[in-house]
């Protein structure tokens, strides 16, 4: 794909926990690291340590001129104005190929690189990641990577998730936010939601630790049936069985004592009662009694 002889291996800009973890991993892999820039040149020289080659630059321009495969890796508000100022500086060519790996945005910020000529994508591994540490195991290994970008860029970037074994996801690049979205629900929102549960148990009487420990093997069980079942079979509980009573009970008990979570209980309430509507044992006697139960007092 390169014809230019002198571009050659890839370049990290941004040396944070991200990118020192992909120069080390797909070093392992046989890409060539080429150049680290990051904001300060500790940094950079630490990548450059940690991976065992390379070498460290103060231009990001400069070495994503030496690279043919560049990633930004840099915190998601500084992709696009440092993309802008490498091209800005004839950093890419039409033999250049910029990602950047949030999950938040796609790779229309990297629109100054294709415009120069660049395939421009995004990768987003599903991972928290942990500075890098010697000998600690691979965090792409097994994960899914989330792949969007011009064509270049996608089938480069299949390639690379492959070798780091992670398993590859090609999203179109107008579903990137949406995406981001359902990975902040799934993750983040349950979280808030169990929080909910553990402070309701709290306001029961119940210590927090005490609370986890009676809800948890709740919880995992949900996300076995999810995964066994998928979520409209793996519901369970008062409104698929079309229990307004007990219902009509939560709330009254919710709204006197604890009345912030009144709104909530509703409103998840009204999207169980979708899934419910799903199911053919569900008794639809009860639906406009739960629909009128469930109603937030606000609207
Ligand atoms: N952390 C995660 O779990 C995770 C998971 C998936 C995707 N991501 C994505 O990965 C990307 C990097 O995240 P991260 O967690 O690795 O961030 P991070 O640990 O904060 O590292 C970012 C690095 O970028 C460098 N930097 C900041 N501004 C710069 C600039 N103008 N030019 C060059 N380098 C600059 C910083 O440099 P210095 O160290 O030199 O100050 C820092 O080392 C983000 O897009 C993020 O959304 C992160």
């Amino acid at each position: 794909m390169n014809t230019n002889k002198t571009k050659n291996g890839f370049c990290i800009i941004g040396c944070g926990r991200v990118g020192i973890n992909l120069a080390v991993f797909l070093a392992q892999q046989g890409y060539r690291p080429a150049a680290f820039v990051s904001k300060t040149l500790e940094s950079a020289q630490k990548a450059m340590d940690c991976v065992r080659g390379g070498a460290v630059f103060t231009d990001p321009a400069q070495a994503a001129r030496d690279c043919n495969l560049i990633f930004i890796t840099t915190p998601d508000v500084r992709i696009e104005p440092v993309c802008d100022q490498v091209a800005a500086a004839e950093g890419f060519d039409a033999n250049s190929v910029v990602f950047h790996l949030s999950g938040a945005l796609s790779s229309v910020i990297l629109s100054s690189a294709r415009k120069k000529g660049a395939a421009t994508g995004s990768l987003h591994p599903l991972q928290s990641f942990v500075p890098y540490a010697p000998d600690a195991a691979s965090p792409f290994e097994g994960i899914h990577m989330s792949i969007e970008g011009t064509d270049r860029a996608r089938n480069l970037g299949q390639q690379i998730v492959t070798r780091l074994k992670a398993r590859p996801v090609t999203i179109p690049t107008d579903a990137k936010t949406l995406y981001h979205a359902a990975a902040v629900v799934a993750s983040n929102y349950l979280v808030t939601v169990e929080h909910a549960a553990l402070t309701l148990l709290g306001r029961a009487g119940l210590e927090p630790d005490r609370a986890f420990d009676i809800l948890e093997p709740l919880i995992q069980g949900t996300l076995r049936n999810i995964a066994a079942r998928g979520s409209v079979d793996a519901l369970t509980g008062p409104v698929v069985r079309g229990d307004e009573a007990i219902i009509a009970r939560h709330l009254t008990d919710i709204d006197k004592k604890m009345p912030r979570y009144s709104d909530l209980y509703r409103l998840l309430g009204q999207h169980t009662l979708e899934i419910a509507r799903k199911r053919p044992d569900f008794p639809e006697a009860a639906d406009p009694g739960l629909v009128d139960l469930l109603k937030i007092k606000s609207d």
